[in-house]
């Protein structure tokens, strides 16, 4: 399907994905692909709309008739569903809550590997979620399984929230963060689960850079051989 490499980021959530995929796709000019913010996008838009969040029938005609589609922006990625720039509104709190129920919908979670796979089909593709490296492209040349501890990403989720004005207690988000790895993982449809041939990186004790490093060192040992 695609021309180049593929590079699929997937672990639990706050492990740094996202930040790291980003880096690592600016550093090789590779397109970037946030597959949890297209959940999130469709989580936020079921809620506006007052859907109930286990009605498939009623989440996926909303998803049938609308888009969601990525721009670039000066800092990061916006995210639009239909003409709504949604990139802020898809990091509150009560989508974060809420975005595991709907990821477990099978219907949703067809249109949106669809869409995922045409992006993917441009080529050199860095691609974050949960079950890139399992389900949407199985065939990546790199798939990275990235965790870290539970109080490590809560701390992490805790400063981050800081910057955008949340102010949610540790604690809480720690349970939080409890609860959406246990919906996601064992959820009936591609749970996150490491993917056999995907190398696994704890970050617990190692900065941005460091992570990223390693993935590009991972990258270039397959850039040979490719
Ligand atoms: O990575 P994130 O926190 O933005 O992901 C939001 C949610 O979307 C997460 O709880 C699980 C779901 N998700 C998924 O099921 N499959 C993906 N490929 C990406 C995210």
């Amino acid at each position: 399907m695609a021309v180049g490499l593929q590079i699929a980021i997937d672990g639990p959530a706050s492990a740094g994905k996202s930040t790291v995929a980003k880096l690592v796709a600016k550093q090789l000019h590779y397109t970037y692909c946030d597959t949890g913010a297209m959940y999130r996008s469709i989580t936020w838009a079921a809620m506006q709309h007052g859907l109930r969040l286990t009605d498939e029938v009623a989440v996926v005609a909303l998803l049938d008739k609308s888009t969601i589609r990525f721009e670039p922006g000066e800092v990061e990625q916006r995210v639009f569903f239909n003409e709504t720039e949604v990139t802020a509104a898809i990091r509150q709190p009560d989508v974060t809550n809420n975005v595991s129920t709907i990821a477990a919908l099978g219907g949703v979670r067809q249109k949106l590997v669809q869409l995922q796979h045409q992006i993917a089909a441009v080529g050199n593709i860095v691609m974050d979620g949960r079950d890139i490296g399992t389900a949407v492209l199985p065939n990546a040349e790199v798939k990275i399984f990235l965790v870290a501890s539970v109080s490590e990403r809560a701390t992490r989720r805790y400063k981050e929230n800081l910057t955008k004005g949340i102010n949610t207690p540790l604690a809480v988000l720690k349970q939080e963060i409890e609860l959406r790895d246990k919906k996601d993982s064992t959820r009936k449809i591609s749970p996150l689960v490491q993917a056999k041939d995907a190398v696994l990186v704890d970050t617990t004790s190692l900065n941005i850079d460091q992570v990223v490093a390693r993935i590009i060192r991972i990258v270039q040992e397959k850039e040979k051989d490719h």
